[in-house]
């Protein structure tokens, strides 16, 4: 079994941060989203990945290598548009060859991963294998309808009047069946070929679409909240192991709750901690600082007297204020310092389409 994950798309959704890099490499707790994908279809029994590139690729190539920090071969196919996500199976074709293969879309997070899938792939009855979850808001996803057996009635994407409130996740398992059903597919009303449609036709044509009702949390990381989410989830959601303190914690510092700290990390005098966080590699908390639940602070950064709660802060982010930040994302590199001389007043140097809330 092959594995496809998909890193292409111009993740609009998610602008300003994705002005300057892709949406995979955005860091939750600490790793880039785009890892999780990886692990989980190693996991899953996957020994050869390819990864899809669209435009901006930046940093991917570079981190993940051949794959072989996670146990897998890695190889890249581009994709110069993002023209859908069937599209990218077809861009992927010669790599596929006539292998079954594990798809997933490298913005969802799964708590469970893609395993499920390959089990159920594995009872051996399956022409494809899909997950879904009841959603409130089913009209943002792909959307299944089910009979009394679990048996796919419909499948549409996005629908206007939802038929269920099951959303399709973002991970798929098909056999070579699937590249026929794809080759008859026309582009969408916006112009994608659909998995989607893909699922509906290749149920119509085999009735071998095998659904699997997900337990465990699920996300679409699609805008900045669910980044958030999904921070938070996958920290509350570690195993005490995985939290490891590898840099140093002065006595006077008050810590509770599980924290992971990077080598070379300080949590100084009179500073606060309240986990689960997740602290980078050469982070220093000094003069008050305090960090609550849920947040996560990349390698290189630096905070003083400023208390951040639910919070995502990339590397190299240097806060110096007395200001209280919740459920923010910060971007690499960035600065927050107080004024030290006058005139009074905030002063701002923001890039575009940037949010503050004040
Ligand atoms: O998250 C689950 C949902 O994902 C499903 O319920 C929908 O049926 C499915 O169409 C998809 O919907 P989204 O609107 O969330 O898809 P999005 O355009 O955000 O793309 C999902 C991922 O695939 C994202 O990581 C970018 C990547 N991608 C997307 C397109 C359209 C590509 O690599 N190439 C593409 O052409």
């Amino acid at each position: 079994m092959k594995g496809l994950l998909l890193a292409g798309g111009h993740g609009t959704r998610l602008r300003p941060l994705t002005f300057s890099g892709n949406k995979h490499m955005i860091p939750i707790a600490n790793q880039p989203m785009l890892f999780y994908g990886l692990q989980h279809l190693r996991a899953a029994g996957v020994r050869e990945a390819a990864v899809i590139l669209g435009p901006i690729r930046e940093g991917i190539e570079e981190q993940v290598g051949d794959g072989s920090r996670f146990g897998l071969r890695v190889t890249y196919v581009p994709q110069a548009e993002p023209k859908g996500l069937a599209h990218a199976v077809l861009c992927a074709r010669d790599f596929l060859g006539d292998e079954p293969f594990l798809m997933y879309l490298g913005d969802n997070m799964l708590e469970h991963g893609a395993k499920p899938f390959a089990d159920r792939f594995g009872v051996g009855d399956a022409r494809g294998v899909v997950g879904v979850v009841p959603v409130k808001e089913p009209s943002q996803y792909g959307v299944a309808e089910l009979d009394a057996h679990d048996t796919i009635v419909s499948v549409e994407e996005k629908p206007k009047s939802p038929r269920s409130n099951l959303a399709v996740v973002g991970v798929y398992l098909f056999d070579p069946a699937i590249h026929d059903v794809i080759a008859q597919l026309k582009p969408s009303q916006r112009g994608e070929l659909e998995i989607t449609d893909a699922i509906r036709l290749l149920q119509q044509e085999t009735g071998q679409v095998r659904v699997i009702r997900l337990d465990g949390w699920w996300k679409d990381t699609g805008r900045p909240e669910d980044l958030l989410e999904a921070n938070e989830r996958v920290l509350a959601s570690r195993s005490r192991s995985e939290f490891q303190v590898r840099g140093q914690i002065d006595p006077h510092a008050s810590v509770s709750g599980l924290i992971e700290l990077g080598e070379g990390s300080t949590i100084g005098p009179g500073t606060a901690v309240r986990g689960p966080v997740a602290l980078g590699r050469d982070v220093h908390l000094e003069d008050g600082a305090f960090l609550g639940p849920y947040t996560s602070v990349g390698d290189h950064s630096v905070i003083r007297k400023a208390e951040v709660d639910r919070s995502i802060l990339m590397e190299g982010v240097q806060i110096d204020a007395r200001i209280r930040i919740v459920d923010s994302i910060i971007g690499r590199g960035a600065v927050l310092n107080a004024r030290t001389h006058p005139p009074s007043g905030e002063s701002f140097i923001i890039g575009d389409a940037c949010r503050i809330i004040l």
